[in-house]
């Protein structure tokens, strides 16, 4: 008797869990093909000639002088836009400068300025006034010598001062030098270089990943505040790339040179609010925020930086 209940059970259910199954298989189905989709639509297709000088003639770029920002300004520069290189040594904005003027037949202008300073934003208005600016890309950013303890870090109160006004002020500032006339003119990219390590704590590298983690979340609030002014924002996260801040010499391919790195980023702009702009970035990105727990990716951070200190500490002898 019990066992005929049973059956009969099931056979109520059948038509119900076959129902559960298909529409289960079909969204599954749906996510993986939309996700393959906008895979292709932005590391295969790109966003076409979008950033182009249509935007507005002038590009800025803070941190111009090597690596990333380096890599921006050229090939912003070979896109046609004249550009405002902006960084300390003024030696070496002009060898800059100098070299892009003659490989893409461009015109360019130079700020020097230190970004650890914080009364330099009225000189920087003053260069920009008249230019039509079409991107902005706000690059400029320091990392530690080497991962430390925040209470060991040396000269630990100027240190906080530089890394904030270099990696926060700046984003800030500029922004609000030149975002008034992009919103003017309905038109204009602001790219904000923040980091993987700002997609989650990163011990004995705290304060540059909690500055880097601001920059993502101005971005992306900043994003949905502009949107419908026709201004797009782009918060870019890049795993290592073989610059001087990260002292890699050979590039590999989870470590692109910066050309590479940034010809890749520059096809997700308008495709991306938040990006990692480099396809094997965006698979570590996915690998460490979805499939990693979080607590298992700030335990290795922190394992890996005390090797790594380790190592740096013994070179030095400053044990
Ligand atoms: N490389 C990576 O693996 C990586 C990963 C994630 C995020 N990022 C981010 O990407 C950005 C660029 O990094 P990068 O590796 O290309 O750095 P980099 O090779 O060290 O270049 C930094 C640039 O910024 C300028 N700069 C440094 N301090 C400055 C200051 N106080 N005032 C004005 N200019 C200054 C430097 O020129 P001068 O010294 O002549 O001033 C140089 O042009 C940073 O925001 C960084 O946090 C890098």
């Amino acid at each position: 008797m019990e066992y005929l209940n049973v059956v009969k059970m099931l056979q109520l259910a059948e038509t119900p869990l076959y129902w559960v199954g298909a529409v289960t298989t079909a969204s599954l189905a749906l996510w993986l093909l939309y996700h393959i989709f906008s895979g292709f639509r932005i590391w295969v297709l790109g966003n076409g000639d979008l950033l182009s000088p249509k935007l507005g003639k002038w590009a800025v770029v803070t941190g111009a002088t090597d690596g990333i920002g380096k890599s921006y300004a050229e090939e912003l520069a070979r896109r046609g836009f004249s550009i405002m290189l902006i960084s300390r040594s003024q030696e070496k904005l002009d060898d800059v400068a100098k070299s892009l003027e003659s490989l893409y037949n461009v015109e360019t202008k130079t700020i020097a300025v230190d970004f650890g300073q914080i009364d330099i934003y009225p000189r920087i208005d003053a260069a920009l006034a008249g230019l039509e600016i079409g991107v902005l890309v706000n690059n400029v950013g320091i990392s530690y010598t080497y991962p430390e303890f925040f209470l060991h870090i040396p000269d630990l109160d100027n240190f906080i001062n530089t890394m904030i006004n270099v990696n926060i002020t700046s984003v800030c500032q500029m922004t609000r030098l030149v975002l008034p006339k992009m919103e003017a003119r309905a038109k204009g990219v602001i790219l904000n270089i923040s980091s993987a390590s700002g997609m989650y704590p990163v011990p004995l590298l705290t304060v540059y990943s909690s500055t880097k983690a601001f920059v993502d979340f101005f971005s992306r609030g900043l994003q949905a505040e502009y949107k419908c002014k026709g201004i797009i924002i782009q918060s870019v996260l890049p795993f290592y790339v073989a610059t001087k801040m990260t002292k890699i010499r050979k590039p590999t391919l989870d470590k692109p040179t910066p050309e590479r790195y940034v010809a890749a980023e520059l096809t997700t702009v308008g495709l991306q609010d938040q990006t990692n702009g480099y396809f094997p970035h965006a698979v570590m990105g996915w690998l460490t925020t979805v499939l990693v727990p979080y607590k298992l990716v700030i335990y290795f951070g922190m394992r890996m930086n005390k090797a790594l200190r380790g190592g740096y500490l013994r070179r030095r002898k400053l044990r």
